[in-house]
């Protein structure tokens, strides 16, 4: 039966499926009946797990009750034992250094601008933005130094100018809204960020080519965007042993596509992968949320209850011969099959 599903699943929606994959989607409903859970317990792609659903249902071994998702049978199933850590939810790293500075970023994040699903914004919790500058900070790539964010909905420019601990701070999106949010802000807390509007489908010019030591970007998951992104961020560093920080998610990305993600940053570019955070970054279930394709294929048509939608944080760090990417960028980069949010 799961073979079956396995081999269809490919040519029905042409996501690269296995006996594993489906294993692991049975395992989540064991775990819960709620559409959006089991696509964050199961780490498989959300289009895959509803036509995983479906076709369950049309054997008969699964009904949809009310929205729940309920097993009529007990299918054999892959079930994850929870050993997290619940003081820091799983990250590694608490805040408790920025307390004050935290407080003061919930207190300006009230008046943030709504996601748009226009340019692929969805932002994640106030607590994962905190905790990624005390990673980044743990690992040396803040203090005293020239920090870059290419397209920042998540505010990272703004959290990192009220801890006062980079050298400089800039802010690159294509978002009016964001950049005149955060250099609002940033003035009236007495802090600075240089923030400008920019399209990152333009290449970079001089003003940001190769004068960074950190940059952090996220960037839609087409190889394609991917590959754009991730270029630009390492066309602003100043050379070797700079760092990267971006997320790959689970819930748009299955695993042969996270294989062909990993081979642009070391086939192409010729970079180091030197951390993979398992669901670092939790966003915040976002305003237009019931007009994405997730919604739309989701069997059970219902909200979600818990943030289910996150993704691994990377770092990656520059050697003496890694290599940028900065051509103009046209046409949809934002879709592929396995995309589901936008
Ligand atoms: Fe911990």
């Amino acid at each position: 039966m799961l073979d079956d599903i396995t081999r269809s699943a490919e040519r029905d929606i042409g996501i690269k499926a296995y006996p594993r994959s489906i294993s692991r989607i049975i395992g989540a409903i064991k775990s819960s009946d709620d559409f959006w859970e089991i696509v964050d317990i199961s780490d498989e792609p959300l289009p895959l797990v509803a036509y995983v659903i479906e076709r369950l249902v049309d054997k008969g071994f699964i009904e949809l009750k009310n929205g729940k998702i309920v097993l009529r049978e007990d299918l054999e199933g892959e079930v994850s034992q929870w050993h997290k850590c619940f003081e820091c939810d799983g990250r590694g790293v608490i805040i408790d250094d920025f307390k004050k500075e935290f407080e003061t970023f919930m207190e300006i994040q009230r008046e943030r601008p709504s996601a748009k699903k226009e340019f692929d914004q969805g932002y994640v919790t106030p607590l994962t933005t905190f905790s990624r500058i005390a990673y980044a900070d743990q690992k040396g790539d803040i203090r005293g130094k020239e920090v870059i964010i290419l397209g920042d909905d998540d505010l990272v420019s703004l959290a990192l100018a009220l801890t006062h601990l980079a050298s400089r701070v800039v802010l690159l999106d294509i978002d009016k809204r964001i950049v005149d949010f955060v250099s609002k802000s940033a003035r009236s807390h007495g802090v600075d960020v240089e923030a400008h509007v920019f399209d990152l489908r333009n290449p970079l010019d001089e003003r940001f080519l190769h004068q960074f030591d950190t940059f952090f970007t996220d960037p839609p998951e087409t190889v394609t965007a991917f590959k754009a992104f991730i270029g630009r961020g390492l066309a602003t560093l100043k050379g070797a042993r700079n760092a990267g920080y971006f997320g790959i998610t689970r819930r748009e990305s299955s695993l042969n596509k996270w294989r062909e993600l990993e081979k642009v940053l070391i086939s192409d570019f010729g970079v180091v992968i030197t951390d993979i955070l398992h669901n670092f970054n939790v966003y915040v279930n976002w305003e237009y949320w019931d007009t994405t394709r997730a919604y739309d294929l989701s069997p059970s048509k219902t909200h979600p209850k818990t943030n289910w939608y996150k993704s691994a944080l990377f770092r990656i760090e520059t050697l003496e011969d890694f290599r940028i990417f900065n051509d103009p960028i046209e046409g949809d980069i934002y879709n592929d099959v396995e995309s589901s949010t936008t």
